[in-house]
Order: C-alpha cells, then sequence, then structure tokens
C-alpha cells in the first residue's frame, strides 16, 4: 500500500548498515603470498573479453591498503561489509593443502573489522574458481566440485566462525552460471544451454552441500546465498504478456530461489526443460541434499527490474548485446524465444549502461521473497554504477545520493509492510573494477584515482555519497 514518510516503521536497532566488494575486483596482488590463479586471472588476459582489456591484477592494490579502507569504513559508521575470500588464496590449486598466508589475510582484515565493531560477512564464492579446478575436471561441470566446494568452506568455518556471523555461500549463481555456460561472457565462456543447466545444478548441489555443512559442524551464525534478483513486469495487461511475465521470473529467478528455499526446482520449469531436453540429471540423492540445504536467509542483489512482451521468436542467438562501453542506448534487446522479449519500460529511466532504475523494484522484489519462501533477507548489493569525476579532490555524486536514498526508503516501506530485512548493503564500499566493464563504472562511496589504461596514484577521496550515508547510519535511517 502508499505509505507516507511518517507511517513507516523506523529501522530497528540492530539493522546492519553496510557495503560490500569482492575479492577479485578489489584485490590486487594477484600472485602474491602463494595465491594461485583463478579462472578470472586467465579469462581477462584472453583479448577482447572486458571492456578496454583491463584485469584485476592490481585492482585498487586493496591487499596492501586494507587497513586504510577499513579505517575508511570505521570513518564511514559502517556497521557491517561484506568481502569475498578468494579461494585461490586458500587453496591455489583449489584442493589440498590450505596456504596459511591466504589464511592470514582473511584472519588480519576480519580482526581489523572487529576492532571497529564492524562486522564481517563473508562471501566464500565470488566467481573466482582456482584455474587449478577447471583444468583439473572441468570446475562447475563436475561433481567433484562439491566435495572441493565444502572442504574449502569447511575450512573457512573452521579457522573463522568464532569471529564471523554471517556467510554468503553462493554469489549469484544465476549470472555467472548463464555469463560462462550459456552466454560465454564469464569464465569458462561457453555457449550451450545443455551444459548450462547441468552445470547450473551441480552448483545447487555445491551450496546445498556447503549449506549442510554449516549446520551440521554446530557454527554460529547464519549462512544464505546471495541471488541477483530483479523482479519482472507485464509490459501491459495483454494476458499474453502477463503469462510472459510469469514465464520470465519462473525461468530467470525462482529457478534458483525455489531450490534454494525449498529444495525443489519449479514442476513447470522442469517440465519444459525435460521436453527441450535440457534437463539436468537430478539423483534421489541430489533431492535429498537439496532438501537438506536450506539456507537461513536469502542474500538479495538488486540492480534493477526487466518489463517484458511475449516472445513468438524460435531461436536463440546467445547475443545478449549488453553496453559494457557506457554508451547509453547501445544494449539490444534481449528475447528467450517463446518465452519473452525484453523491453524498455516507460515508466522508468536507465543509467547511461542502459540499466533500469527502479526503487520500488527492490520493495517488489523483498514482499516476493517473503510471500513465496518466508524467509528473512540480507540486502547483500545494491547501487548504481555511474562515471564520477574527481575535481580539487573533491566527487560529486548526487545522482547516487538519490539512487540510494528512494532504494532505502523502499526498503523501509517493505519491512514496514512486515518483510524481516536483516541488513544492507550497498554496492560497493570503494570503487573497483567492474568485470566487464573496466574502471570507468564506478559505485563505491570512495572514488579511488585509477582507470583503464593507468593504475595513477591508487589514492582514495570520499564522494559526496560518502558524508550522506554517514548521516544515514549516524541517524539509523532517520535521516532518509
Ligand atoms: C553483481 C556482482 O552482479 O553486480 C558484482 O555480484 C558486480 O560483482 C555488480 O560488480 C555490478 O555489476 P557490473 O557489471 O556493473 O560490475
Amino acid at each position: 500500500m502508499n505509505m507516507r514518510h511518517s507511517e513507516l516503521d523506523p529501522f530497528p536497532k540492530t539493522f546492519l548498515w553496510g557495503s560490500a566488494s569482492a575479492a577479485y575486483q578489489i584485490e590486487g596482488a594477484y600472485q602474491e603470498d602463494e595465491k594461485g590463479i583463478s579462472v578470472w586471472d586467465t579469462f581477462v588476459k584472453q583479448p577482447n573479453t572486458t571492456f578496454k582489456n583491463t584485469d584485476g591484477d592490481v585492482a585498487v592494490d586493496h591487499y596492501h591498503r586494507f587497513k586504510e579502507d577499513v579505517a575508511l569504513m570505521a570513518e564511514l559508521g559502517l556497521k557491517a561489509y561484506r568481502f569475498s575470500i578468494a579461494w585461490s588464496r586458500i587453496f591455489p590449486n583449489g584442493k589440498g593443502q590450505a596456504n596459511q598466508a591466504g589464511l592470514d589475510f582473511y584472519s588480519q582484515l576480519i580482526d581489523e573489522l572487529l576492532a571497529y565493531n564492524i562486522e564481517p560477512i563473508v562471501t566464500i564464492y565470488h566467481w573466482d574458481l582456482p584455474q587449478a579446478l577447471q583444468d583439473q575436471y572441468g570446475g562447475w561441470e563436475s561433481r567433484q566440485i562439491v566435495e572441493d566446494f565444502t572442504r574449502y568452506a569447511t575450512i573457512l568455518f573452521d579457522t573463522f566462525s568464532d569471529r564471523v556471523n554471517y556467510w554468503v555461500s553462493l554469489n549469484e549463481q544465476n549470472v555467472f552460471i548463464t555469463h560462462g555456460y550459456l552466454l560465454g561472457t564469464h569464465p569458462p565462456g561457453v555457449r550451450d544451454s545443455k551444459r548450462m543447466f547441468a552445470a547450473n545444478h551441480i552448483a545447487n548441489l555445491a551450496n546445498a552441500s556447503v549449506i549442510k555443512a554449516f549446520k551440521k559442524g554446530g557454527y554460529k551464525g547464519q549462512i544464505g546465498p546471495s541471488f541477483n534478483y530483479g523482479p519482472s513486469y507485464a509490459f501491459d495487461s495483454d494476458p499474453l504478456n502477463v503469462l510472459a511475465k510469469i514465464d520470465t521470473e519462473e525461468l530467470m529467478s525462482f529457478f534458483w530461489l525455489d531450490v534454494y528455499a525449498t529444495g525443489r526446482y519449479p514442476r513447470t520449469v522442469m517440465k519444459q526443460l525435460e521436453k527441450l531436453k535440457l534437463a539436468p540429471v537430478v539423483t534421489e540423492a541430489d533431492q535429498q541434499l537439496l532438501a537438506s540445504g536450506i539456507p537461513d536467509f536469502i542474500g538479495l542483489n538488486y540492480y534493477q527490474t526487466a518489463t517484458v512482451k511475449a516472445s513468438t521468436n524460435d531461436s536463440f542467438s546467445g547475443d545478449m548485446g549488453m553496453n559494457n562501453s557506457g554508451k547509453k542506448g547501445t544494449s539490444k534487446e534481449i528475447e528467450i524465444p517463446r518465452v519473452s522479449k525484453f523491453v524498455k519500460n516507460p515508466y522508468l529511466e536507465q543509467t547511461n549502461w542502459d540499466w533500469t532504475i527502479d526503487p520500488i523494484g527492490i520493495r517488489i522484489a523483498l514482499r516476493t521473497i517473503e510471500s513465496r519462501y518466508r524467509l528473512p533477507v540480507l540486502i547483500t548489493e545494491n547501487g548504481l554504477g555511474e562515471y564520477d569525476k574527481l575535481e580539487h579532490g573533491e566527487i560529486h555524486d548526487p545522482y547516487r545520493i538519490e539512487y540510494l536514498q528512494k532504494h532505502l526508503q523502499e526498503i523501509q516501506a517493505a519491512m514496514t509492510d512486515g518483510v524481516q530485512v536483516l541488513g544492507y548493503c550497498s554496492w560497493s564500499f570503494t570503487d573497483l573494477l567492474s568485470w566487464l566493464n573496466g574502471y570507468q563504472k564506478r559505485y563505491g562511496f570512495v572514488y579511488v584515482d585509477r582507470d583503464e589504461t593507468s593504475e595513477r596514484t591508487l589514492n582514495r577521496y570520499k564522494k559526496d555519497s560518502f558524508y550522506w550515508y554517514q548521516k544515514v547510519i549516524q541517524t539509523n535511517g532517520d535521516y532518509l
């Protein structure tokens, strides 16, 4: 329902006001202290895989500057910080003997956060699979990964769960699997829908296995996957378009969320996949494993919504025509054959990367998760990627403030509706490497002085949004 600002419930005192990052996008030091090579280290070195061939070899050098970065988090007043652990720092070859230097790095980071009373939220996997596992058995395409991922996660639980209360199992399985195995735009660069659904099922098993191990191990704290969920709207009330909306959400969102939250695939999608001979092999033992790995919360990564019309087209080109250049209006129309065609929503603006800006969409996403699964939600990502300009040591980013403010207001409305939201991590804390979009698409509260062509000084500068979020946190959201 429509609510006036004065009718909104205040944010709870325990609300985790946070911000987020991922190892590959910030750390750099890609070969230091015995770290192994990840699939991203390799993928980006192939020409034309990323914007201007950018890589994360140095990224924003967080590995060497984490103390400075954490001090900035403390100055901002963050209550929580979500970061990911690079699997190949812990196991350079993906398995075997753990690398003490890797464990030490994250241990120091966690201690530094705790010294400032910042709650660490640890993502176990944010896409940087050890290359060795890709080479040995094809990474996510082999069931062997379930055991290796569980062992890796268990080392993390054993080492850090005395200090960590929130764990994210997989980050955006829907993104790394579809980009990696259908669109070919992420490693391993495969374009094959059958292989995609098979790899996805194995990732589901790995996710459930890690959650099961966490619960069985009796570790304190909570665990859940982070999922990139943008609700879909029907373009209009034409029943065909409404059906297309339902099909799109089942295929693109509930196909994952249902498995996480209930242990079962949506029957409608599975039936179609079976007909098309694309369905993964799901054994009785798999069903049991999925059912025993139900998370404590759903991690929500929300950026945008989609608007769809029905599709009558039969074939899939495999070309999403994404705008990775930041030239507005250059993305191509996406179509899922016989399901839906993605169209522009006349009510909504878009960013320079053609991402739709839709604050009410986050409330709709939260409401959907609540009514479908009744699980608490931890917002693990939300933010605006835009060009920023450093002028005389200052960055004026009113567009980002407006974006974050409107989304937080809708989150507050969703909580007033009855959704259980544990906290909010903006994407991102410092500027960082955007996987396919280089360094010019900036998300941070803290500007980092580097670009695609030069590492420059890598100095940090506080943006206007830094001071704005500081006030929001100081007032526990009253300032919104
Ligand atoms: C999410 C990822 O998909 O979106 C992040 O978890 C990513 O790692 C973020 O950076 C923003 O996407 P992009 O493509 O603009 O960097």
